[in-house]
Parts: structure tokens; C-alpha cells; sequence
């Protein structure tokens, strides 16, 4: 960064299915507030998963991965195609559009990734559960580790006595627990200061060893609550009482499950911003939801997860928090009279509109 005229680099995959559409509005609003905040942003375009193959043949080239290291940060669309029908999954697992995400994970040792859950005031009628629920508000985040456990240990499928096996591996390190722990507490120091260690250590090692090493790790931050729960029973509580919920610190695969259910009660999958962290200030930033194919193309993506993380990517790559928040306020302002069409409402008042005038409105509100 330069400190005389702020300006930074951000690496752009518009990737799959409504990435593109979903992405050009973000960057629409990233434009209007770094122009009202003084500051320029400069966009280097990256490939990823689908797009990748049908570029370079591969899902994730190691050039991409070098231009991403060059940026401040990076902004994402969603990758992957319908494996029913999309030439993509005629390739083996670990050429499809998934494996370059893993991959691009990895190698940016995208380790912490943050999932936040937020009923807006004026969604609330948008919430599947029970008004008396939603009335209570949900506010809380979930910290999924992103670059181990079963994702990324051994995947072998083999013969064995005559039979078909598969077999994934789970493991994690003291160190991999510990630096995701360090980022999920100081995540409540700034927050309401409760953290719920979810995982399944009624069953598996690996668990057990979370419960210790987080355990550990609270010893520096006694003003944080510290308690736990098995993932089923996590899983159930979401739709509860989610009100009980601050942070959420969990492994990889426990954490990709849950955050589904978590992006569903705050209105839609398509409000949930995601950020994914590096050692640093780095960090790649995506909506949660996936490419939805079926939609692509046809206007009726809802930007607002990929709008909101690119407000997560200027708070947490480039301290620029008041345009951080300045999009927030904006599009919990257009909220209340628009929304797209996964957002359902019975209010008559509401118009409903696509993805390109939800882009136009949120930028124009700033
Ligand atoms: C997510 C997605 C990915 C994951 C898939 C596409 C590999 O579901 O980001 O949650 O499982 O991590
Ligand atoms: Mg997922």
C-alpha cells in the first residue's frame, strides 16, 4: 500500500455459473466506495475451476497462484458446474472445478475461514424459523479451519479381499488447531466475547485434540467464555436458538456443513460473505453459496453475499473499515425496499428485483 494515494491490488475470479454476474456487482460497489473514500483499487483477473479447465486445461495453474500472491487480496465468484451435465465432472476428481479451490486453499495457506450469520432487521420476515425465534436476532460467525482434516488428509479407494474400500483420512496438528484457536478468540475479543468449540469429541481423537489445544489457548483469553458441543447437537441448536450463538470455532468438514444451515436461517444462502485468512493480512474473500447453474445467466443471483465480502475484504485485507461499513449500512438501507428472489417475503411493499439493479442500488445508496 501506498500511504500518500491508498491504493491496492486485487485479484478478481469471476469463476462459474452466476460468479460473473454476482462479481461484476461487487465490483461496481468496490469501485463507487474506493472513489468516496479516496482510494483505487486495481484488478488483476484470475482463473479458477471451471474456467481454468477450459483456459489452461487444469482447474488451478500455479501462474494464478503466483499473480494471487502478488495481490492485497483476492475477490471470488463461485466455481463449479452441475455435475450432472457439465463436462467438467467427465474429468477425474482431482481435475474438476473443487480441486482448484482446495488447491488454491492451500497454497495460499488460507487457513481461518469466517462464515458470518446475520439477521438483518428487515429480513427477519425473510427467516424460516418461527418468529419467535428470529425476534430473539442471530448474530454470530462461524470459524471453519479451511486447510486440513478430511479435505486434505490420504483419499484412496482400493481393493480389499475382493471388495471396493474407500478411505479418507482426518487428522489434525497441534499447530493447525492452534493458530485457527488464536484467530477464533481474538474473533471474540472484538465480538460478544462467547465462544462454542463445536466438534465430535464423544467419538474421534482428532476432536479431543481440538478440545485441548483450544483449552489451552483460552488460558490467554480469560475474558472469553469458552464451552463446547458435539456437532450433532450443534447442528440442532442452530435452529433453536441460534440467538445463543457468538462464535463458532470448528474443523474443516464439520464447519462446511454447519455453515450451510447457518447461511439458510439469516434468510437465504445468498447473504452469507465469507472470508478465508492467511497468516498476515491476506485473505480471499467469497460468497459461501455455490455457482447455482440453473440460475446462470437469467439475472436472479442475489450479489449481496459477494457485496458483503468485499466489505469483509476491506476490513480485513485492507483497513478500510469505514467503506467496510459504509456497504454494510448500504445494503441493509436497500433491503428494505428490494430484494432478489431467493429472499422471500409476503411484505407487498417489497419490490423485487435482479442481480445487476441490486449491484445498481447498493452502489447508488453509497
Ligand atoms: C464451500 C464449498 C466447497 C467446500 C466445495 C465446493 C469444495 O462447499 O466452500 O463450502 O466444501 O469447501
Ligand atoms: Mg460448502
Amino acid at each position: 500500500m501506498n500511504a500518500q494515494s491508498r491504493s491496492y491490488q486485487v485479484g478478481v475470479i469471476y469463476g462459474d455459473g452466476i460468479g460473473p454476474e454476482i462479481v461484476r456487482e461487487a465490483v461496481k460497489v468496490l469501485d463507487r466506495v474506493a472513489e468516496r473514500f479516496g482510494f483505487h483499487l486495481e484488478y488483476t483477473q484470475l482463473y479458477l475451476g471451471g474456467s481454468s479447465i477450459d483456459r489452461f486445461g487444469v482447474p488451478l495453474t500455479q501462474e494464478t497462484v503466483e499473480l494471487a500472491k502478488k495481490c492485497d487480496a483476492v475477490l471470488m465468484g463461485s466455481i463449479g458446474g452441475d455435475p450432472a451435465t457439465s463436462p467438467w465432472y467427465k474429468l477425474e476428481p482431482s481435475k474438476r472445478p473443487e480441486a482448484g479451490l482446495l488447491a488454491i486453499r492451500k497454497s495460499l495457506g488460507l487457513f481461518a475461514n469466517l462464515r458470518f450469520s446475520r439477521l438483518f432487521e428487515d429480513l427477519k420476515d425473510s427467516c424460516p424459523l418461527k418468529e419467535s425465534i428470529a425476534r430473539e436476532g442471530i448474530d454470530f460467525v462461524i470459524l471453519r479451519e479451511l486447510t486440513g482434516g478430511l479435505y486434505f488428509g490420504e483419499h484412496k479407494t482400493e481393493v480389499v479381499d475382493g471388495e471396493d474400500v474407500a478411505t479418507d483420512v482426518l487428522s489434525y496438528s497441534d499447530h493447525e488447531i492452534r493458530r485457527i484457536a488464536v484467530t477464533a478468540f481474538e474473533t471474540a475479543m472484538l465480538r460478544k466475547k462467547r465462544l462454542t468449540l463445536v466438534d465430535k469429541a464423544n467419538v474421534l481423537d482428532s476432536s479431543r485434540l481440538w478440545r485441548k489445544v483450544t483449552a489451552d489457548v483460552a488460558k490467554d483469553y480469560p475474558q472469553v467464555t469458552l464451552d463446547y458441543m458435539f456437532v450433532d447437537n450443534a447442528s440442532m441448536q442452530l435452529v433453536r436458538k441460534p440467538s445463543q450463538f457468538d462464535v463458532i470455532l470448528t474443523e474443516n468438514m464439520f464447519g462446511d456443513i454447519l455453515s450451510d444451515e447457518a447461511s439458510m436461517i439469516t434468510g437465504s444462502i445468498g447473504m452469507q460473505p465469507s472470508a478465508s485468512l492467511a497468516e498476515g493480512t491476506f485473505g480471499l474473500y467469497e460468497p459461501s453459496h455455490g455457482s447455482a447453474p440453473d440460475i446462470a445467466g437469467t439475472d436472479k443471483a442475489n450479489p449481496l453475499a459477494t457485496i458483503l465480502s468485499a466489505a469483509m475484504m476491506l476490513r480485513y485485507s485492507l483497513g478500510e473499515e469505514e467503506a467496510a461499513e459504509a456497504i454494510e449500512k448500504a445494503v441493509e438501507e436497500v433491503l428494505r425496499k428490494y430484494r432478489t428472489p431467493d429472499l422471500v417475503t409476503q411484505n407487498a411493499q417489497i419490490e423485487q428485483v435482479g442481480c445487476t439493479r441490486m449491484g445498481d442500488l447498493v452502489a447508488a445508496s453509497l
